[in-house]
Parts: C-alpha cells; structure tokens; sequence
C-alpha cells in the first residue's frame, strides 16, 4: 500500500511516500542511495544485506518498508562517527577479514547487533552468531578474529 511512511536512517529523519510493501533493500539501494548493502540470494538465506532495525539485525532483503516504521534503521553507511571507522570495521582492516568485500557490510552489521547485546562474547557465541551470515570466499575465521578484537577493545574502553 502506498503511504507515506517515517523512520530514522543513519540517524536521519527519512520520510517516504512509496509501496510500503516493497523490500527495504531495494529502497536503500534505490531511492536512498545506499549501495553499501549488498543483494545475495533475495531469500534470507546469505546474510548480505543485514541492516538494522532498533538494533536488530533484519535482511533487508526480505523486510517489507513497513516493518521499519518508526524504527532507527542503521546501515553500514551508518558505523562511522565522526569521520572515523567503528572499532569493527578497524579490526576487520587490520584482521584482512574480507576477500571480495561481497559480504562485508552483512557481517559488519550482524556483528554490531551481537556486539550490541552481548559486549563480552565467547568466540563459540560468535561463531554461532556469525554463521548466520555467509562468505563466499571463506574468511569465516578472519571474520571471527577481528569481532573478538573489537569486544576486546571494548572491554579495555569499558
Ligand atoms: S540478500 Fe538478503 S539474505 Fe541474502
Ligand atoms: S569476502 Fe567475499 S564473500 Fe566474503
């Protein structure tokens, strides 16, 4: 149905006048944009376009516009501050935790959400957590290392 429909994006008021049944991601990519999240497989399945919602992790892909209503909608666009990388996407760097970068931005943002509600995990949480979210070219373990120095680093901020 076509509405006019509010939520925060990035921080930002974002206020949108289409098919709120349309899926956010093509929204973000489209309209908005925001091509830092990435189409997979468009089933739910591969964990590419993981944006999130009130700090919950959702695959865009498969979230019609109207679920975020309301909501504080936060993409990869929206993990620096300030003009400097998140502690995350440092360690990523400094970990190499990336081939292609495909799936970057889904990692990226499932990692924020687990990081979010569990500052201390165990690599056995992460590991769980991420698996969710796949990478083609196998820096699964790389992907591990570096969200178990961010939690690290934050522990020592904390
Ligand atoms: S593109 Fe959304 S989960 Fe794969
Ligand atoms: S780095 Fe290529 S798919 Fe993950």
């Amino acid at each position: 149905m076509k509405n006019p429909m509010h939520f925060q994006l990035n921080g930002q008021a974002v206020t949108l006048d289409i098919d709120d049944e349309r899926p956010l991601l093509g929204v973000l990519r489209g309209e908005l944009g925001l091509t830092g999240t990435k189409y997979g497989c468009g089933a739910a399945l591969c964990g590419a376009c993981t944006v999130t919602a009130d700090g919950q992790a959702v695959r865009a892909c498969k979230t019609p516009l109207r679920n975020v209503a309301g909501k504080s909608v936060v993409t990869v666009e929206g993990l620096m501050h300030k003009g400097k990388l998140s502690a995350l996407q440092q360690a990523f760097i400094d970990f190499g935790a990336f081939q292609c970068g495909y799936c970057t931005s889904g990692m990226l943002m499932s990692a924020t959400e687990l990081l979010h509600n569990t500052p201390h995990p165990t690599r056995a949480v992460i590991v769980g957590h991420m698996e969710r979210n796949l990478c083609r070219c196998g820096a699964h373990q790389r992907i591990v290392m570096a969200i178990e120095a961010a939690a690290l680093q934050r522990r020592q901020l904390a």
